[in-house]
């Protein structure tokens, strides 16, 4: 028979890999709480219409890479597996009522997510992403707050080669001209473009910057006016005021007068950081101004700026700059050389962990001494507790420190307290017990 694996584009977290990732979970969680964000859990899946009207029909997501099905309640319009936070995060929002509960919520969330992307490196069809919504403000500052938490999160891991991309695509009533103005540049060379962009041209022109082939990118750098150069006056001070603020902060960036995002629920500012340690799939996270989708999903108008970023990419360039460390994983290996003494070894680690909190393995496969002492050294154990016949008949076992090989014998009933003497020793440096170890 065949074996059975994990479907294309998913793939298994293994140790001590999944050590690495809960390092940078706990870093995440801290760095959000420092910055006064609140976690938000949402569902996995959704109705397939929150994404259909809030990312928008015509976006890739929406229209090749969502896994949707028909539910078997007759009600149901489709589900489907969350391919973004965004507007599942609106729609909790409103359902919830939470901006009467605060002008301003401050959001953020850490999930997996599907898509059905071709995979590669950096890319996967189920992936992990963390990000954060801030809902209720419409000025430039909170554009500045979001985008400096995407760059100072990556700085505070010491990335290097990162770039912080800006621009802005305006807001929806300056949409509209510029549109006819897209749609009637490209129409006289519309049949160069490939099968995609020409249906896409007549229902979101601006979806044609997204588009991945590079003899249409091509085309657009030849024909297509560009949106920056067509906002308002308003968006363009929001633009100026969120750039004077980056420089403040010193942030580098450039402005990226191409860079639209394949999303349909931004409106002024839009910004990636890229990082050259990923690739071609570069961006280490995305986000921009949405200060329509709110009202678009039913909600009173009201503005909102975000960003999400992808974890499998942050785990690429981390590994790139090699700076992460593994933790040693365990304070004490208990070696067991005769089968009576399961049961006691068994009660010994339990109070070790619960009482003094220490991280315990015992051995369950009852190898020989050499063994065991091989895997307490790649356990890179600080301490081995020998449960060794001679020993046991006297109520006692052999505690070794494996770092100086010092070997002692310790009263099983002792051996709680024996731990918290070294514990207090080890971690105070504090003098008071001498050389008696
Ligand atoms: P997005 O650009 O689609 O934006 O995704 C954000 C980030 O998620 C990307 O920069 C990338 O790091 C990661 N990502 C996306 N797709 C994949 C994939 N298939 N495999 C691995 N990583 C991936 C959004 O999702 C918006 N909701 C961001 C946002 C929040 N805008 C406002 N608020």
């Amino acid at each position: 028979m065949k074996n059975i694996t994990t479907i294309k584009g998913t793939y298994d977290l293994l140790p001590p890999e999944t050590e690495k990732w809960r390092k940078i979970e706990n870093f995440i969680h801290d760095f959000m709480y420092l910055h006064g964000y609140a976690e938000i859990r949402t569902p996995v899946f959704e109705k397939t219409e929150l994404f259909t009207r809030g990312v928008g029909e015509e976006t890739d997501i929406v229209t090749k890479e969502m896994y949707s099905w028909t539910d078997m309640d007759k009600e149901s319009t489709g589900l489907t597996l969350k391919p973004e936070l965004t507007a599942p995060v609106v729609r909790a929002y409103i359902q919830h009522n939470l901006g009467a509960k605060s002008p301003l919520q401050r959001l953020y969330y850490m999930d997996s997510l599907f898509r059905r992307e071709r995979p590669q490196k950096g890319r996967q069809r189920q992936f992990n992403q963390f990000g954060v919504e801030a809902i209720g403000s419409p000025h430039p500052e909170q554009d500045v707050e979001i985008i400096s938490m995407a760059y100072f999160f990556y700085q505070s891991l010491e990335l290097e080669k990162l770039k912080v991309r800006i621009n802005s695509i305006g807001s929806p009533d300056v949409r509209k001209p510029y549109l006819d103005l897209l749609t009637d540049a490209l129409i006289p060379a519309i049949h160069q473009f490939c099968s995609v962009c020409q249906t896409r041209i007549e229902k979101n022109p601006l979806r044609l910057f997204d588009c991945k082939n590079d003899a249409c990118q091509q085309l657009m750098d030849t024909f297509a006016p560009l949106i920056f150069d067509h906002i308002s006056d308003e968006d363009r001070s929001h633009f100026n005021t969120v750039v004077k603020l980056l420089t403040e902060l010193e942030i580098p960036f450039f402005h990226d007068k191409k860079m639209v995002r394949g999303l349909d629920y931004y409106t002024r500012t839009t910004f990636e950081v890229t990082s050259e340690a990923l690739g071609a799939q570069d961006a280490l996270c995305g986000g921009g101004r949405y200060d329509k989708l709110v009202e678009v999903l039913g909600g009173q108008s009201t503005p909102a700026v975000g960003f999400a970023a992808g974890i499998e990419r942050l785990m690429i360039a981390l590994h790139e700059n090699e700076k992460t460390e593994v933790r040693s994983d365990t304070d004490i290996y208990i070696i067991i050389l005769f089968e009576e003494a399961i049961p006691s070894a068994m009660v010994i680690a339990d109070k070790l962990r619960r009482i003094r909190g220490f991280s315990v393995m015992i051995e369950t496969l009852r190898r020989s001494l050499k063994a065991q002492m091989r895997e307490t050294n790649k356990r890179k154990a600080q301490f081995a507790i020998i449960m060794g016949e001679d020993e046991y008949d006297q109520n006692m076992v052999l505690v070794k420190e494996m770092k100086t090989g010092k070997q002692e014998r310790v009263p099983i009933p002792d051996i709680s307290l024996y731990f918290s003497v070294k514990d207090h020793h080890h971690q105070s440096d504090c003098g008071c017990c001498g050389d008696q170890e």
